[in-house]
């Protein structure tokens, strides 16, 4: 009876863990807290959830840690029952087996039939309903296939199924808007504060196909996957640029303290 199951009412979290530590915890919990204040769940504590989420994680070399917070049971009906409590889920997945070469050499992704509705309550946050990302995600089986781009449904680029993305025209680096739809990804963030050491002028705004077939660089992002450079769209080429390059070393070399990883 858990609503999170029912209705998809909650949000959630998936960090890298390596050597039993969550990488960008802080963020994480940010967006987490945040998203439980957009839907009026009342958030579960930083403490606690660290509390609970080491033991799944001590001694673990490398995973994937997800942590599930949901409105709580309660009840038929979609109004949340007074005095509900939200249930808290914690799990351990193995590291994901993407191959190597799709950070170094790239990856090759498309556009998908699927578009993205246009929510502003729901945009940005990491809720629970992804019927839009399992119904883009069914349109393709082809292993050699990365990742599918998502439109709004007004021919606006949005994000990957599961990544952010990003466009590089002279130097500048561009990003769409998430005021609409899509998740506002952490790694998103981190890139966009990493472009000003590049340097980098960054632009979050509004995009179409004509901005994407226009880039230089195209290139897509997620906590798991890091920088994925993009090396077609449906076909189109595009080449793994020095300025993706070069934002993925510097997210390499991001210093092992307790903003990246948790002490
Ligand atoms: C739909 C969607 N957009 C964007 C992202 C990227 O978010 P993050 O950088 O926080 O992993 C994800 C991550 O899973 C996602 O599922």
């Amino acid at each position: 009876m858990d609503r999170g199951l029912l209705y998809g009412d909650g949000v959630f979290e998936t960090l890298v863990v390596e050597d039993g530590r969550p990488r960008f915890w802080l963020r994480h919990i940010a967006r987490l807290h945040a998203g439980c204040a957009r839907l009026g769940i009342p958030h579960p504590e930083e403490n606690r959830l660290l509390e609970e989420s080491l033991p799944v994680i001590s001694g673990v070399d490398r995973g994937v840690l997800k942590i599930i917070v949901t409105r709580g049971g309660g009840g038929r009906g979609y109004q949340p029952a007074a005095g509900v409590s939200p249930t808290r889920i914690i799990q351990l997945h193995p590291w994901p087996d993407y191959p190597e070469t799709c950070r170094g050499s790239g990856v090759r992704v498309r556009l998908c039939r699927q578009r993205l509705a246009c929510n502003p309550a729901l945009a940005g946050i990491k809720h629970l309903n992804r019927l839009e990302q399992v119904i883009a995600r069914r349109e393709w089986n082809d292993p050699g296939i990365m990742e599918g781009l998502l439109l709004d449904g007004d021919d606006r680029l949005a994000e990957g199924t599961m990544s952010n993305l990003f466009l590089i025209r002279n130097r500048v680096l561009m990003t769409p808007g998430l005021v609409r739809c899509g998740v506002a990804g952490i790694l998103r963030t981190v890139v966009m504060e990493l472009a000003a050491r590049v340097p980098m002028q960054v632009q979050v705004k509004a995009l179409g196909l004509d901005d994407l077939w226009g880039a230089d660089e195209v290139f897509l992002t997620n906590s798991i996957i890091g920088i994925w450079p993009v090396i077609a769209v449906d076909g189109h080429p595009f080449r793994r640029g020095a300025l993706t390059q070069r934002l993925q070393e510097l997210l390499a070399e991001l210093p092992s303290d307790g903003e990246t990883w948790l002490n």
